[in-house]
């Protein structure tokens, strides 16, 4: 096993009106003028925002209040609320809503804590020396941003989709109300288990060989959030489903299943550059790419992809052929995104790239050629088109 460091410092209040203790909890951190942060009214709709002014209220914590975050966040609003905030005296954040709201605050306290753009430590222009405190309340089980150490962001000039990763952007608490996800649309229920699972996976598929451990905490989770997504499929107010998929939220992508272990994280990253240009959700993106990034990679280690077609997808091992086992594996997961009515290939998204555009992807993914993705089998720029091509 790989010499590794474990920092999840974010407290996890978890379960049944756990919004309640919102304002004590920002005051326990030590907060005192909180921006109160949303995304497109779903939390308005629903009441939780007037409850969670209520408990903020119920503690004499001062907010001013900034909605209006999108999926796949962007630099402007993180623009507008660092006016806000630096305007206002704000000294914690709370983030209410998803991955892209708390990404959001997680850039703003960026920009409030080390003063100018926070899109410059996107770009690699400089790196963060503190993040000003963010608070989650989670609505979507799915980005696990608000026990993460990252931020995405999308530049709305030249829409480019970019991460940034520091510990100093983790949440200090996580409020997590499996009753909260009740009211998602079943698209959204989908793509947040498709994302979920993409954490485990990115961290499952690697070229290391010690990973026993690791890898049974993985093949579980991945196992429990299928059994518990074709239940939600049916079922949306099912309690211990959404229990069961919110926890594995957080767990895939706190850090806990990358101890020891190198990472892959080439669909994630090919699929950044699918949202940013073309504004797909997160999760469908990953389902629209995640098969033809498996088959190009495959042969580079099949006892990988044969072990997880086993242990995860209950194929029948054949020795003498790993490679077939493997294969059977990923058209077994494709079946089982088709059964969430995701994509498995990128027209199913409702886009087209052309040439031109897989291009601009696989240049834009490589960062103009000076890096590579991917564990088992590090894809470089030509590579990256070829699996776009693929997965068209
Ligand atoms: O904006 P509202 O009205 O709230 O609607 C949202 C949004 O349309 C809706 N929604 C959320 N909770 C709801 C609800 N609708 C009804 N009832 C509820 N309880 O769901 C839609 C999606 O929300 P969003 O926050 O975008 O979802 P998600 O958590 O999937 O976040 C996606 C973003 O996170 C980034 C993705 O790239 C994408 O930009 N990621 C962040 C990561 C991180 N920080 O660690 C890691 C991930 O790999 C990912 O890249
Ligand atoms: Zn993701």
């Amino acid at each position: 096993m790989k010499n590794f460091t474990y920092y999840t410092p974010t407290k996890v209040v978890f379960g049944k009106d756990t919004e309640a203790q919102t304002g004590k909890l920002i005051r326990e951190f030590g907060g005192t003028k909180v921006l109160l942060h949303y995304g497109g009214g779903s939390a308005e709709r629903s009441g939780l925002l007037g409850r969670i002014r209520a408990s903020l209220e119920e503690e004499g914590l001062a907010y001013v209040e900034l909605g209006g975050v999108k999926p796949n966040p962007r630099l402007s609003k993180v623009h507008e609320g660092l006016d806000l905030c630096r305007k206002e005296g704000v000294d914690f954040i709370l983030a209410v809503g998803g991955g892209s709201t708390i990404d959001s605050a997680k850039a703003i306290g960026y920009g409030l804590a080390n003063g100018g753009d926070p899109w410059d430590f996107h770009m690699g222009r400089r790196q963060a020396q503190g993040c000003t405190p963010i608070g989650a309340v989670l609505t979507i089980a799915a980005a696990g941003s608000e026990m993460s150490n990252s931020c995405v962001i999308t530049n709305e000039e030249g829409w480019i989709k970019r991460g940034y990763s520091s510990n100093y952007s983790r949440c200090r608490f996580a409020v997590m109300n499996p009753e909260l996800t009740y009211t998602l649309p079943k698209y959204q229920t989908a793509c947040g288990c498709v994302d979920i699972m993409m954490h485990i996976m990115e961290r499952y598929f690697t070229p290391d060989p010690d990973t026993m451990l690791t890898d049974g905490m993985a093949e579980s989770i991945l196992r429990t959030v299928m059994h518990n997504a074709r239940i939600l499929m049916k079922d949306p107010e099912n309690y211990n489903a959404r229990a069961q998929v919110m926890w594995a939220g957080s767990l895939a992508h706190n850090g806990v299943l990358s101890c020891g272990v190198q990472e892959d994280w080439a669909s994630h990253q090919l699929e950044h550059e699918l949202s940013g240009m073309f504004d797909v959700a997160h999760g469908a993106g990953l389902a629209a790419v995640w098969g033809s990034v498996c088959r190009y990679m495959l042969d580079c280690k099949p006892e990988r992809y044969a072990q997880f077609a086993v242990n995860v997808m209950g194929i029948n091992m054949n020795c003498s052929d790993p490679k077939e086992t493997a294969l059977a594996g990923i058209e077994a997961m494709e079946r089982f995104f088709k059964e969430l009515d995701m994509p498995i290939r990128i027209h199913e998204l409702g886009v087209e790239p052309t040439e031109e555009q897989i291009l601009e992807m696989a240049g834009k993914c490589s960062r103009g050629r000076s890096r590579k993705v991917g564990g088992i089998r590090p894809l470089d720029e030509e590579d990256m088109a070829a699996v776009y091509r693929m997965a068209l």
